[in-house]
């Protein structure tokens, strides 16, 4: 865990690490969602920004949490001068003039809109975009903070992120919610596939076939196999390829713990995806603690024991990538 803080990881650190710094510069979009609002997508957003950063890469965590944006005060730095209000009102010219510099080496952020331009009134040209310019920028990973919420502009955010980063707490209501979000975006990503393969009919078809009550999302790739097996295939790769990753956040005991398996299981059997449980964090006052005095929690508690979680997080999402 300390190796976060090793000025000199690039010659010492995990050669895992290492070689993704040098061999592969391509920029990695990470978008952080979650259903319900308070579930610590920001706080999640900003430290896993640090640890990216404190490893040597060019970050730029943006955030897209537009009409309720705090990311600038996770990160320690006051509300930028230009925030994405002045992209979508055509003020600012391009992404990189939102770009502010945080006290924090190699990391910048942008800073999302302050007033009532939410990100569901987003056209969709507009989202279009943002999106492209995004992958654009100059940066070794960009990360999202997305906000709370299940509108097509949030979930075609997630969805179009090179790691989609879901985070719930272990309470029944966030978890409730965690897999509406997830429903949302499966069945969004379903009509992106639709669209894509034009294969609307062959679903529709599958969907009027109704087996049983119970059926579930998975039993509808199953449906359009038995109908079209080629396309089928092609839908089931297609919706494989989707497997958003799992933080549960606020772990208080082993049985929280537990819940991000449980739900990994349950995921895989109702939908058919496999949605990866890349690591938890504890309940911890240094979050509160840090909040309050408007400081990076890694930077200003650096013996939290946040820092272990999410040192194993970030190589868990590295591994990945
Ligand atoms: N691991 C934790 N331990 C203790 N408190 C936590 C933890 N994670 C989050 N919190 C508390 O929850 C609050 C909300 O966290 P955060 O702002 O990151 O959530 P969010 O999902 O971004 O919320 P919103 O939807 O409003 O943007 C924090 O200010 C903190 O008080
Ligand atoms: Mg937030």
């Amino acid at each position: 865990m300390a190796s976060l803080f090793n000025p000199e990881l690039k010659e010492f650190g995990p050669s895992d690490v290492y070689q993704e710094l040098s061999s592969n510069r391509r920029q990695k979009v990470w978008a952080i969602g979650g259903g319900k609002g308070g579930v610590g997508k920001s706080l999640i957003t900003s430290n896993l920004s640090i640890c990216l950063a404190l490893m040597g890469y060019k970050v730029i965590a943006v955030d897209l949490d537009l009409g309720g944006a705090n990311l600038h005060t996770c990160l320690g730095v006051p509300i930028p001068e230009r925030t994405l209000s002045d992209y979508i009102s055509k003020k600012a010219r391009s992404l990189d003039e939102l770009i502010t510099q945080t006290p924090i080496k190699n990391l910048s952020i942008i800073s999302g809109a302050q007033d009532d331009v939410g990100i569901a009134n987003l056209k969709h040209m507009q989202k279009a975009k943002i999106l492209n310019k995004l992958q654009r920028l100059d940066a070794d990973y960009i990360l999202l903070d997305l906000g709370a919420g299940t509108s097509f502009n949030t979930l075609d955010f997630f969805i179009s992120a090179d790691q989609g980063i879901l985070t719930a707490l272990p309470e029944p209501t966030s978890i409730e919610n965690t897999y509406r979000f997830i429903k949302s975006v499966y069945h969004r990503k379903l009509k992106l596939v639709e669209g894509l393969l034009e294969i609307g009919p062959l679903i529709d078809q599958a969907m009027n076939a109704k087996i049983s009550q119970n059926s579930t999302p998975a039993d509808l790739i199953d449906r359009v196999i038995d109908i079209n097996p080629e396309m089928g295939h092609k839908l089931r790769h297609e919706i494989t390829k989707f497997a958003p990753k799992l933080i549960i956040n606020q772990i208080r005991t082993q049985t929280d713990v537990d819940i991000g398996f449980s739900m990994k299981i349950i995921c895989r059997k109702y939908f058919g995806i496999n949605l990866d449980y890349v690591g938890y964090l504890d309940y911890d006052a240094t979050v509160w603690q840090s909040v309050k005095k408007r400081k990076p929690l890694l930077m200003e508690f650096p013996n939290s024991g946040l820092v272990g979680n999410f040192d194993r997080i970030v190589h868990r999402l590295l591994k990945i990538n």
